[in-house]
């Protein structure tokens, strides 16, 4: 029975779950790009030679290039921040302060992934100003994450990181590629939705621009694009050009307390 790899952060959306029938979707190639890499359990649950690996948000990327490049350095200064005097009010806002206010690619990293895991539900989130904004999440002792940096670490020396758009991305790849993306998702409700991970959203025009991309590069060249998204007439209209559609019904959190689950139906459109 093959390991399964867990994220080292938490992310929204995360797709750990998922990822075996993921990568049983998804058909075999050289290299896997991800547009919308987030946390990356795909990418660390998969087996290609090669992975061009994209997200939107910045910091996210410095600390991936960070843990891909200098992993031993990085994680012993990371487990400096997971104390007991880290783990209260005062300090996290204090290094949040100090976060928002430097341009220090390893230092932001650093207090991301403290934030990360001492931050209110492992949500990743800005203001309209670009100031991370999550609030303290009161945790008796948040995990440091040692194991899942390290083979991070190990599986990245496969990657390239990118931060970029999706559309920027597509324009990577070439003939045999194999393409997964996991945009954030359609909203289930009104009131719903995270989708704004790094101050931009991800709106209904962009959702159908993305399928249009899908479309297109499939029609020109030996590439295959997988996409993930909540299952809804919405999604099915806009994949309705996909080879094959499938719906699975996933256990869901709704809730920081422990219990709160709900199944939700996803759709995987295949190109
Ligand atoms: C649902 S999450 C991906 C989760 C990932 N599959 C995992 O297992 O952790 C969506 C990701 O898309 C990124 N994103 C949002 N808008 C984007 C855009 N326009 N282009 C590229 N990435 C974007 C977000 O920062 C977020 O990390």
């Amino acid at each position: 029975m093959k390991k399964k790899h867990r994220a080292f952060l938490k992310w929204a959306g995360g797709k750990y779950a998922l990822s075996d029938v993921i990568n049983s979707l998804l058909p075999k190639g050289e290299r896997l790009i991800e547009p919308f890499v987030g946390a990356g359990s795909v990418f660390l649950n998969s087996d290609y030679e090669e992975y061009l690996l994209n997200d939107i948000n910045q910091d996210l990327v410095n600390l991936y290039r960070i843990v891909q490049q200098t992993p031993d350095k990085f994680i012993n200064d990371a487990r400096r921040f997971f104390s007991i005097k880290n783990n209260q009010p005062e300090s996290y806002y204090q290094l949040r302060k100090e976060f928002n206010a430097s341009a220090d690619p390893y230092f932001r990293s650093l207090v991301f992934l403290y934030m990360n895991r001492h931050g209110y539900n492992g949500l990743c989130r800005y203001n309209k100003s670009g100031g991370y904004n999550v609030p303290f999440g009161k945790y008796k002792r948040p995990y440091f994450p040692e194991a899942e940096l390290w083979h991070f670490a190990e599986k990245a020396q496969k990657a390239v990181f990118i931060c970029d758009g999706y559309r920027q991305t597509f324009a990577h790849a070439k003939s045999g590629d194999v393409i997964y993306c996991d945009p954030p998702y359609v909203p289930l409700s009104k009131t719903a939705s995270f989708t704004s991970y790094a101050g931009n959203g991800f709106g209904l025009d962009e959702q159908a621009d993305l399928a249009n991309v899908a479309e297109e590069v499939t029609k020109v060249s030996n590439i295959s694009v997988l996409i993930s998204n909540h299952d809804t007439i919405w999604t099915r209209k806009i994949y309705e050009h996909a080879k094959k559609q499938t719906s699975i019904a996933v256990s869901r959190t709704i809730s920081q307390k422990v219990g709160k689950r709900e199944k939700v139906a996803e759709l995987l459109a295949l190109y």
